[in-house]
Protein backbone atom coordinates (compact mmCIF):
# COMPACT_ATOMS: atom_id res chain seq x y z
CA UNK A 1 0.00 0.00 0.00
CA UNK A 2 1.66 3.36 -1.11
CA UNK A 3 1.91 6.51 0.82
CA UNK A 4 -0.23 9.20 -0.15
CA UNK A 5 -3.62 7.89 -1.75
CA UNK A 6 -5.99 10.16 -3.97
CA UNK A 7 -9.45 10.03 -3.62
CA UNK A 8 -11.39 8.15 -6.04
CA UNK A 9 -12.60 10.06 -8.46
CA UNK A 10 -9.86 12.26 -8.80
CA UNK A 11 -9.13 13.25 -12.30
CA UNK A 12 -5.30 13.19 -13.48
CA UNK A 13 -4.64 15.28 -16.60
CA UNK A 14 -2.46 17.14 -18.34
CA UNK A 15 -2.28 20.54 -20.62
CA UNK A 16 -1.52 22.06 -23.99
CA UNK A 17 -2.95 24.99 -25.52
CA UNK A 18 -3.38 25.42 -29.97
CA UNK A 19 -1.17 28.42 -30.64
CA UNK A 20 1.51 26.82 -29.39
CA UNK A 21 1.19 23.50 -29.94
CA UNK A 22 -0.63 22.94 -33.29
CA UNK A 23 1.56 25.24 -35.72
CA UNK A 24 0.62 26.78 -38.61
CA UNK A 25 -1.79 29.55 -37.24
CA UNK A 26 -1.40 32.10 -40.20
CA UNK A 27 -4.20 34.06 -38.94
CA UNK A 28 -3.36 34.73 -35.52
CA UNK A 29 -2.59 38.14 -34.22
CA UNK A 30 0.14 36.51 -32.46
CA UNK A 31 1.75 34.86 -36.09
CA UNK A 32 1.33 38.60 -36.82
CA UNK A 33 3.88 39.65 -33.90
CA UNK A 34 6.04 37.24 -35.16
CA UNK A 35 6.59 38.71 -38.25
CA UNK A 36 7.02 42.18 -36.37
CA UNK A 37 10.24 40.29 -34.83
CA UNK A 38 8.79 40.59 -31.30
CA UNK A 39 9.37 37.10 -29.91
CA UNK A 40 12.76 35.10 -29.60
CA UNK A 41 11.43 32.57 -32.45
CA UNK A 42 8.91 32.11 -35.06
CA UNK A 43 5.91 29.40 -33.77
CA UNK A 44 6.01 27.93 -37.42
CA UNK A 45 4.96 24.27 -37.17
CA UNK A 46 5.30 23.79 -33.89
CA UNK A 47 4.63 20.59 -32.39
CA UNK A 48 2.80 19.99 -35.90
CA UNK A 49 0.10 18.81 -33.33
CA UNK A 50 -2.88 19.69 -35.60
CA UNK A 51 -1.54 16.86 -38.06
CA UNK A 52 0.37 14.70 -35.25
CA UNK A 53 -2.70 14.58 -33.00
CA UNK A 54 -3.67 10.74 -33.10
CA UNK A 55 0.19 9.89 -32.00
CA UNK A 56 0.23 12.43 -29.55
CA UNK A 57 -3.83 11.10 -28.31
CA UNK A 58 -1.65 7.53 -28.08
CA UNK A 59 0.55 9.22 -26.00
CA UNK A 60 -2.01 10.06 -22.90
CA UNK A 61 -3.61 6.54 -23.28
CA UNK A 62 -0.46 5.44 -22.39
CA UNK A 63 0.07 7.80 -19.81
CA UNK A 64 -2.89 6.72 -18.67
CA UNK A 65 -4.76 10.34 -17.74
CA UNK A 66 -8.53 10.74 -17.32
CA UNK A 67 -8.09 14.07 -18.55
CA UNK A 68 -7.42 16.47 -20.82
CA UNK A 69 -6.71 20.25 -21.43
CA UNK A 70 -6.41 21.50 -24.98
CA UNK A 71 -7.73 24.85 -26.38
CA UNK A 72 -9.64 25.23 -29.18
CA UNK A 73 -7.72 28.24 -32.14
CA UNK A 74 -10.25 30.82 -32.91
CA UNK A 75 -8.06 32.40 -35.82
CA UNK A 76 -8.27 28.90 -37.21
CA UNK A 77 -12.00 28.56 -36.55
CA UNK A 78 -13.33 31.94 -37.56
CA UNK A 79 -10.12 33.15 -40.27
CA UNK A 80 -12.29 35.82 -41.51
CA UNK A 81 -15.29 37.80 -39.60
CA UNK A 82 -18.38 35.72 -39.33
CA UNK A 83 -16.84 32.51 -41.43
CA UNK A 84 -15.91 29.65 -39.65
CA UNK A 85 -14.21 26.88 -41.40
CA UNK A 86 -16.07 23.94 -41.46
CA UNK A 87 -12.74 22.27 -41.98
CA UNK A 88 -11.31 23.43 -38.25
CA UNK A 89 -14.62 22.57 -36.88
CA UNK A 90 -14.74 18.92 -38.04
CA UNK A 91 -11.46 18.46 -37.38
CA UNK A 92 -11.68 19.69 -33.32
CA UNK A 93 -15.38 17.42 -33.41
CA UNK A 94 -12.80 14.58 -34.67
CA UNK A 95 -10.46 15.27 -31.68
CA UNK A 96 -13.04 15.23 -28.99
CA UNK A 97 -14.83 12.31 -30.54
CA UNK A 98 -11.12 10.91 -30.31
CA UNK A 99 -10.82 11.77 -26.72
CA UNK A 100 -14.38 10.55 -26.02
CA UNK A 101 -13.44 6.82 -26.69
CA UNK A 102 -10.58 6.79 -25.36
CA UNK A 103 -12.35 7.54 -22.23
CA UNK A 104 -10.21 10.76 -21.36
CA UNK A 105 -12.54 14.09 -20.46
CA UNK A 106 -12.15 17.31 -22.70
CA UNK A 107 -11.16 20.39 -20.72
CA UNK A 108 -11.35 22.71 -23.46
CA UNK A 109 -10.17 26.44 -23.27
CA UNK A 110 -11.73 28.80 -25.78
CA UNK A 111 -9.37 31.37 -25.72
CA UNK A 112 -5.77 30.90 -24.43
CA UNK A 113 -4.12 34.21 -25.10
CA UNK A 114 -4.62 34.41 -29.75
CA UNK A 115 -7.34 36.03 -31.53
CA UNK A 116 -7.75 36.28 -34.75
CA UNK A 117 -5.98 39.00 -36.57
CA UNK A 118 -8.67 40.65 -37.85
CA UNK A 119 -10.20 40.94 -34.22
CA UNK A 120 -7.32 42.48 -33.09
CA UNK A 121 -7.00 45.15 -35.64
CA UNK A 122 -10.71 46.14 -35.92
CA UNK A 123 -11.73 45.66 -31.91
CA UNK A 124 -9.13 43.95 -29.35
CA UNK A 125 -10.62 44.10 -26.08
CA UNK A 126 -10.36 47.43 -25.39
CA UNK A 127 -13.65 48.25 -27.79
CA UNK A 128 -16.80 47.80 -26.26
CA UNK A 129 -17.67 45.71 -29.46
CA UNK A 130 -15.51 43.28 -29.13
CA UNK A 131 -17.78 41.62 -25.79
CA UNK A 132 -20.61 41.00 -28.47
CA UNK A 133 -17.87 39.37 -31.23
CA UNK A 134 -16.85 37.08 -28.71
CA UNK A 135 -19.92 35.95 -27.04
CA UNK A 136 -21.00 35.25 -30.86
CA UNK A 137 -17.50 32.89 -31.27
CA UNK A 138 -18.26 31.26 -27.52
CA UNK A 139 -22.24 30.58 -28.80
CA UNK A 140 -21.20 28.88 -32.50
CA UNK A 141 -18.61 26.75 -30.41
CA UNK A 142 -20.68 25.82 -28.07
CA UNK A 143 -23.53 24.96 -30.74
CA UNK A 144 -21.14 23.05 -32.67
CA UNK A 145 -18.71 20.89 -30.14
CA UNK A 146 -20.38 21.89 -26.58
CA UNK A 147 -21.97 18.21 -26.43
CA UNK A 148 -18.69 16.93 -26.47
CA UNK A 149 -16.73 18.77 -24.10
CA UNK A 150 -17.09 17.96 -20.74
CA UNK A 151 -15.35 21.15 -18.95
CA UNK A 152 -14.90 25.09 -20.31
CA UNK A 153 -12.73 27.14 -19.55
CA UNK A 154 -13.56 30.41 -21.53
CA UNK A 155 -10.31 32.43 -20.48
CA UNK A 156 -6.57 31.32 -19.99
CA UNK A 157 -5.34 33.60 -17.01
CA UNK A 158 -7.13 36.93 -18.53
CA UNK A 159 -4.38 38.95 -16.26
CA UNK A 160 -1.75 37.98 -18.18
CA UNK A 161 -2.07 39.10 -22.07
CA UNK A 162 -4.38 41.66 -20.33
CA UNK A 163 -0.84 42.97 -18.72
CA UNK A 164 1.32 42.50 -21.53
CA UNK A 165 -1.01 43.71 -24.00
CA UNK A 166 -2.30 46.87 -22.57
CA UNK A 167 0.72 48.17 -20.09
CA UNK A 168 3.95 46.33 -21.13
CA UNK A 169 3.34 46.44 -24.63
CA UNK A 170 4.69 42.79 -24.95
CA UNK A 171 1.99 41.03 -26.29
CA UNK A 172 -0.65 42.20 -28.83
CA UNK A 173 -1.51 44.76 -29.42
CA UNK A 174 1.02 46.10 -27.70
CA UNK A 175 -0.54 49.28 -25.78
CA UNK A 176 0.98 50.92 -22.81
CA UNK A 177 -1.97 52.95 -21.88
CA UNK A 178 -3.80 52.29 -18.46
CA UNK A 179 -6.36 54.05 -19.89
CA UNK A 180 -6.89 51.05 -22.25
CA UNK A 181 -5.73 48.32 -19.86
CA UNK A 182 -8.54 48.87 -17.77
CA UNK A 183 -11.07 48.90 -20.53
CA UNK A 184 -9.69 45.72 -21.66
CA UNK A 185 -10.47 44.28 -18.02
CA UNK A 186 -13.99 45.43 -17.67
CA UNK A 187 -14.67 44.25 -21.18
CA UNK A 188 -13.03 40.66 -20.92
CA UNK A 189 -14.68 40.49 -17.54
CA UNK A 190 -17.61 41.03 -19.36
CA UNK A 191 -17.20 38.90 -22.20
CA UNK A 192 -16.52 35.85 -20.02
CA UNK A 193 -19.99 36.86 -18.19
CA UNK A 194 -21.72 36.68 -20.99
CA UNK A 195 -20.04 33.47 -22.46
CA UNK A 196 -20.63 31.90 -19.19
CA UNK A 197 -24.44 32.74 -19.74
CA UNK A 198 -24.44 31.87 -23.27
CA UNK A 199 -22.93 28.28 -22.63
CA UNK A 200 -25.55 27.64 -19.98
CA UNK A 201 -28.22 28.94 -21.71
CA UNK A 202 -27.35 25.90 -24.26
CA UNK A 203 -25.69 23.57 -22.58
CA UNK A 204 -27.50 24.10 -18.82
CA UNK A 205 -25.85 21.33 -16.77
CA UNK A 206 -22.30 22.68 -18.40
CA UNK A 207 -18.88 23.30 -15.90
CA UNK A 208 -17.96 26.65 -16.89
CA UNK A 209 -14.98 28.57 -15.50
CA UNK A 210 -11.49 30.33 -16.02
CA UNK A 211 -8.54 29.52 -15.49
CA UNK A 212 -6.51 31.74 -12.82
CA UNK A 213 -2.46 31.83 -12.53
CA UNK A 214 -2.38 32.08 -9.14
CA UNK A 215 1.07 32.21 -7.72
CA UNK A 216 1.93 32.62 -4.30
CA UNK A 217 2.97 36.43 -3.02
CA UNK A 218 4.58 36.43 0.29
CA UNK A 219 6.01 38.82 1.97
CA UNK A 220 7.45 36.81 4.86
CA UNK A 221 10.82 38.95 6.29
CA UNK A 222 10.07 41.97 4.06
CA UNK A 223 9.23 45.19 5.10
CA UNK A 224 6.26 47.29 5.01
CA UNK A 225 6.85 48.39 0.97
CA UNK A 226 7.37 44.87 0.34
CA UNK A 227 4.17 43.78 1.94
CA UNK A 228 2.52 46.39 0.30
CA UNK A 229 3.83 45.41 -2.90
CA UNK A 230 3.14 41.75 -2.84
CA UNK A 231 -0.42 42.47 -1.60
CA UNK A 232 -0.70 44.85 -4.99
CA UNK A 233 0.84 42.35 -6.70
CA UNK A 234 -1.55 39.24 -5.77
CA UNK A 235 -4.49 41.65 -6.09
CA UNK A 236 -3.93 42.42 -9.60
CA UNK A 237 -2.81 38.90 -10.28
CA UNK A 238 -6.07 37.43 -8.95
CA UNK A 239 -8.24 39.72 -7.51
CA UNK A 240 -8.97 42.28 -9.68
CA UNK A 241 -10.52 39.98 -12.02
CA UNK A 242 -11.80 36.72 -10.16
CA UNK A 243 -14.31 39.42 -8.03
CA UNK A 244 -15.58 40.63 -11.46
CA UNK A 245 -16.75 37.33 -11.96
CA UNK A 246 -17.23 35.28 -8.72
CA UNK A 247 -20.94 35.14 -9.58
CA UNK A 248 -20.43 33.37 -13.21
CA UNK A 249 -17.61 30.21 -12.03
CA UNK A 250 -18.69 26.61 -12.10
CA UNK A 251 -15.24 25.81 -10.55
CA UNK A 252 -12.41 27.59 -9.50
CA UNK A 253 -9.51 26.98 -12.13
CA UNK A 254 -5.70 27.62 -10.78
CA UNK A 255 -2.61 27.50 -12.74
CA UNK A 256 0.40 27.17 -10.31
CA UNK A 257 3.92 27.60 -11.10
CA UNK A 258 6.40 29.53 -7.67
CA UNK A 259 6.53 32.18 -5.51
CA UNK A 260 6.16 35.15 -6.57
CA UNK A 261 7.98 36.94 -3.69
CA UNK A 262 8.64 40.68 -4.60
CA UNK A 263 11.23 42.68 -3.47
CA UNK A 264 12.46 46.06 -2.92
CA UNK A 265 15.58 46.91 -4.86
CA UNK A 266 16.39 49.81 -6.07
CA UNK A 267 19.87 49.41 -7.59
CA UNK A 268 18.55 45.90 -9.68
CA UNK A 269 14.87 46.84 -9.78
CA UNK A 270 12.80 46.18 -12.72
CA UNK A 271 9.87 47.99 -12.12
CA UNK A 272 9.53 51.22 -10.24
CA UNK A 273 12.18 49.72 -7.53
CA UNK A 274 10.93 46.52 -7.26
CA UNK A 275 11.91 43.47 -8.90
CA UNK A 276 10.63 39.53 -7.99
CA UNK A 277 13.08 37.38 -6.93
CA UNK A 278 14.84 34.96 -8.86
CA UNK A 279 16.61 31.69 -8.94
CA UNK A 280 19.79 31.62 -11.13
CA UNK A 281 19.46 27.95 -11.35
CA UNK A 282 16.04 27.73 -13.50
CA UNK A 283 16.00 28.59 -17.12
CA UNK A 284 13.22 31.09 -16.46
CA UNK A 285 14.83 31.96 -13.39
CA UNK A 286 11.54 30.89 -11.67
CA UNK A 287 11.33 29.66 -7.52
CA UNK A 288 9.84 26.71 -7.10
CA UNK A 289 8.03 26.30 -4.10
CA UNK A 290 5.46 23.19 -3.45
CA UNK A 291 3.86 24.64 -0.43
CA UNK A 292 2.72 27.50 -2.15
CA UNK A 293 0.39 25.05 -3.99
CA UNK A 294 -1.37 24.21 -0.55
CA UNK A 295 -1.32 28.02 0.78
CA UNK A 296 -3.05 29.09 -2.93
CA UNK A 297 -5.66 26.36 -2.31
CA UNK A 298 -6.61 26.77 1.02
CA UNK A 299 -6.91 30.70 0.40
CA UNK A 300 -9.14 30.36 -2.82
CA UNK A 301 -11.03 27.21 -0.98
CA UNK A 302 -11.84 30.24 2.20
CA UNK A 303 -12.25 32.96 -0.36
CA UNK A 304 -14.42 31.30 -3.34
CA UNK A 305 -15.39 28.12 -1.35
CA UNK A 306 -15.57 26.33 -4.93
CA UNK A 307 -14.75 22.91 -6.33
CA UNK A 308 -11.22 23.56 -7.54
CA UNK A 309 -8.77 21.89 -10.33
CA UNK A 310 -5.04 22.68 -10.70
CA UNK A 311 -5.25 23.16 -14.71
CA UNK A 312 -1.33 24.02 -15.07
CA UNK A 313 1.47 23.06 -12.85
CA UNK A 314 4.95 22.41 -14.33
CA UNK A 315 8.62 23.13 -14.80
CA UNK A 316 10.97 24.43 -17.49
CA UNK A 317 14.14 22.40 -17.50
CA UNK A 318 16.37 21.81 -20.08
CA UNK A 319 17.39 18.46 -18.32
CA UNK A 320 16.84 16.43 -21.42
CA UNK A 321 14.99 12.61 -20.75
CA UNK A 322 16.29 12.29 -17.31
CA UNK A 323 14.57 15.26 -15.87
CA UNK A 324 14.99 14.35 -12.26
CA UNK A 325 13.72 17.99 -11.26
CA UNK A 326 10.66 17.52 -13.11
CA UNK A 327 10.21 13.88 -11.33
CA UNK A 328 11.10 15.55 -8.05
CA UNK A 329 8.46 19.20 -8.63
CA UNK A 330 5.89 17.19 -9.76
CA UNK A 331 6.34 14.70 -6.04
CA UNK A 332 7.28 17.46 -4.23
CA UNK A 333 3.34 20.00 -5.28
CA UNK A 334 1.65 16.78 -5.31
CA UNK A 335 2.97 15.84 -2.09
CA UNK A 336 1.40 19.45 -0.54
CA UNK A 337 -1.85 19.07 -2.74
CA UNK A 338 -2.30 16.08 -1.12
CA UNK A 339 -2.30 18.06 2.42
CA UNK A 340 -5.19 20.36 1.09
CA UNK A 341 -7.28 17.08 0.23
CA UNK A 342 -6.44 16.39 3.98
CA UNK A 343 -7.73 19.62 5.53
CA UNK A 344 -10.75 19.55 3.77
CA UNK A 345 -10.32 21.75 0.17
CA UNK A 346 -12.57 20.09 -2.60
CA UNK A 347 -9.21 19.76 -5.23
CA UNK A 348 -11.34 17.56 -8.22
CA UNK A 349 -8.37 17.24 -10.73
CA UNK A 350 -4.62 18.10 -11.28
CA UNK A 351 -3.31 18.87 -14.88
CA UNK A 352 0.66 18.84 -15.41
CA UNK A 353 1.77 21.21 -17.92
CA UNK A 354 2.83 20.50 -20.53
CA UNK A 355 2.24 16.92 -22.11
CA UNK A 356 4.84 18.16 -25.08
CA UNK A 357 7.19 20.86 -24.98
CA UNK A 358 5.97 23.51 -26.82
CA UNK A 359 6.18 27.50 -28.42
CA UNK A 360 6.67 29.29 -24.92
CA UNK A 361 5.51 32.25 -26.19
CA UNK A 362 8.41 36.12 -25.85
CA UNK A 363 10.88 33.14 -25.01
CA UNK A 364 9.98 30.59 -27.91
CA UNK A 365 11.18 26.96 -28.16
CA UNK A 366 14.04 27.44 -25.15
CA UNK A 367 11.91 26.68 -22.11
CA UNK A 368 10.84 22.82 -22.63
CA UNK A 369 8.31 21.92 -20.30
CA UNK A 370 7.08 18.49 -21.19
CA UNK A 371 6.82 15.55 -19.72
CA UNK A 372 7.61 14.64 -23.11
CA UNK A 373 10.80 15.83 -25.41
CA UNK A 374 10.00 17.64 -28.82
CA UNK A 375 13.45 17.06 -31.10
CA UNK A 376 12.34 20.32 -33.18
CA UNK A 377 14.26 19.07 -36.29
CA UNK A 378 12.58 15.95 -36.86
CA UNK A 379 9.45 16.79 -34.55
CA UNK A 380 9.62 12.92 -33.02
CA UNK A 381 7.80 12.79 -29.31
CA UNK A 382 10.07 11.28 -27.18
CA UNK A 383 8.85 10.50 -23.76
CA UNK A 384 10.68 11.58 -20.43
CA UNK A 385 11.90 10.34 -17.33
CA UNK A 386 8.96 12.49 -15.90
CA UNK A 387 6.32 11.01 -18.23
CA UNK A 388 6.66 7.29 -16.45
CA UNK A 389 7.27 8.83 -13.16
CA UNK A 390 3.64 10.44 -13.62
CA UNK A 391 2.31 7.66 -15.47
CA UNK A 392 2.87 5.63 -12.25
CA UNK A 393 1.48 8.22 -10.09
CA UNK A 394 -1.93 7.86 -11.80
CA UNK A 395 -1.87 4.31 -12.33
CA UNK A 396 -1.53 3.69 -8.00
CA UNK A 397 -3.30 6.78 -7.92
CA UNK A 398 -0.74 7.37 -5.20
CA UNK A 399 1.95 9.20 -4.83
CA UNK A 400 5.04 6.06 -3.32
C1 LIG B 1 0.33 29.75 -19.67
C2 LIG B 1 1.00 28.87 -20.70
C3 LIG B 1 2.51 28.97 -20.56
C4 LIG B 1 2.89 28.53 -19.17
C5 LIG B 1 4.38 28.54 -18.88
C6 LIG B 1 0.96 29.66 -18.30
O1 LIG B 1 0.88 30.84 -17.62
O2 LIG B 1 -1.04 29.47 -19.62
O3 LIG B 1 0.56 29.23 -21.97
O4 LIG B 1 3.17 28.22 -21.51
O5 LIG B 1 2.30 29.42 -18.25
O6 LIG B 1 4.90 29.82 -18.91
Amino acid sequence: MSGYPYPKNFLWGTSISSYQTEGGNLSSDWWDWEKKGKTQDKSGQACDYWNRWPNDHDLLSELGVQAFRFSLEWSRLEPKEGEFSQIALAQYREMLEDLKRRGIKSIVTLWHWTSPLWFQKKYGFHRREAVAVFVKYVERVTKELGDLIDIFVVVNEPMVPLGEGYLTGNFPPGYRSPLRFWKALNNLAQAYRKAYEKIHALKPEAQVGLSCLYNWYDAQGGNWLEKVANKIALGFRVNWFMEKVKNQQDFFGIDYYRLGKIKFDPQNSTYLGFRIVEDEKNIMRWVTYPEGIFRVLSTAWEKYHLPIYVLENGLPTNEGLEDQERVNFIQEHLKCLRKALESGIDVRGYCYWSLLDNYEWLSGYQMRFGLVEIDYATLARKPRKSFYAYKEIIKNNSLI
